[in-house]
């Protein structure tokens, strides 16, 4: 185990944004981590997956733990589903290809979401009519305080829409170190239903009786492929903002003022509009302000095209904010982790 000093974290981070870590280890083994948390004294830990959903806007004075941990396990079997353990430092969409090799079905849709299998739980990952907590079982974590391993439940997880006691109450308190699945065996259902996807679906596959799991699959790959930069190639953290969920009364007033926007109903009085759709009528779509812009294919997705720094985005990001609110009195949220935290 090798503890180095001021270390670059951009190609740690999928933004590519260019700060330093005080310290910088990379951690395979429960060993190595007590090892870590036993000489961690002055400075604090800072945990790091997949770097996939952060904005980074300063070096970071901390201990930066890199989880590389690895392992997929089947835990318990019955005939028609398997308990999957999976260590957090595994890539989250080549654990989506190991289901589908073993034709094992539930997290298809979320097929290509760049980050780690231990940083999921964190905003409950979601895409195509499907989240992570649809076939979380449990976590196992490390408490950075205490060193000692707990379990969370999925009830105890919290998770809601993008978000679960790991990025709220309990915030930098865990490394969350392995997850378990339950993943079903054939016959799979199949959820095809999002609007997107069913109309990819039949323009890829029409009349195709053995459509399936890689099948499916294929087709969010090929949706996202269209309208999210690949961050090997663009810096970007996906979605920048969520979707605003809206109460009936202000959703009433809004409809009627755009009757043609798209929005989903969630249940409950409650109505999500896409944010992507707001920031596209404010006109910022494909917008560039020097080294950084709102992505033009998805303009919920703020890009880095090079050398853009985390103070660049935020001030993009707080301008599409005002945008969005002088227009549509709706006030928009960011999904991803500013650190350090501030609010917008
Ligand atoms: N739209 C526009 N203009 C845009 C973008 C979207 O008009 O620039 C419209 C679309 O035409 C569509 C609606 O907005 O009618 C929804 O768009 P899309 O299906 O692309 O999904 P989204 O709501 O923008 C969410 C997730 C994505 C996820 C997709 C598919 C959030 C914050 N984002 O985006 O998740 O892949 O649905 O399920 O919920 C992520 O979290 O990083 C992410 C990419």
């Amino acid at each position: 185990m090798e503890i180095q000093e001021n270390i670059s974290l951009a190609p740690f981070n999928s933004f590519g944004i260019d700060v330093k870590a005080r310290f910088y280890t990379k951690i395979h083994t429960v060993e190595e981590l007590t090892e870590v948390c036993r000489a961690k004294k002055k400075w604090p830990l800072f945990i790091l997956g997949g770097g996939s959903n952060m904005l980074l806007t300063k070096d970071i004075d901390a201990h930066v733990i890199h989880l590389r941990n690895k392992g997929i396990s089947v835990v318990q079997d019955t005939d028609s589903y398997s308990i999957v353990e999976v260590a957090g430092g595994e890539n989250w969409h080549e654990l989506v290809l190991w289901s589908i090799e073993n034709n094992l079905s539930g997290i298809e849709n979320l097929a290509l979401i760049p980050g780690s299998v231990g940083a999921a739980p964190i905003q409950n990952i979601g895409a195509y009519g499907v989240e992570l907590k649809d076939s979380f079982v449990s976590c196992k974590v490390f408490d950075l305080s205490s060193n000692q391993e707990k379990v969370f439940s999925k009830e105890a997880c919290e998770f809601a829409y993008r978000s679960s006691i790991f990025k709220t109450s309990a915030k930098g308190q865990y490394m969350i170190w392995s997850i378990q699945l339950k993943l079903f065996k054939p016959p799979h259902t199949l959820k095809t239903q999002y609007g997107d996807l069913s109309k990819t679906i039949e323009a890829l596959y029409p009349n195709t009786p053995n459509f399936g799991l890689s099948e499916l699959a294929h087709a969010v790959i090929h949706i996202r492929s269209l309208k999210l930069p690949d961050p090997k190639k663009l810096g970007n953290s996906g979605s920048f903002f969520k979707n605003p969920i809206l109460d009936k009364k202000s959703f009433e007033a809004f409809i009627l003022a755009w009757p043609e926007a798209p929005f989903y109903e969630l249940g409950g009085d409650q109505y999500k509009v896409p944010a992507g759709w707001l920031i596209e009528k404010t006109g910022l779509k494909g917008r560039r302000e020097g080294a950084v812009g709102v992505h033009s294919k998805q303009a919920l997705v703020l890009v880095n095209y090079g050398g853009g720094s985390g103070q660049e985005v935020i001030s993009l990001a707080k301008k599409v904010m005002d945008k969005v609110f002088k227009k549509f009195h709706i006030t928009l949220e960011p999904e991803v982790n500013i650190i350090p935290e501030q609010q917008l």
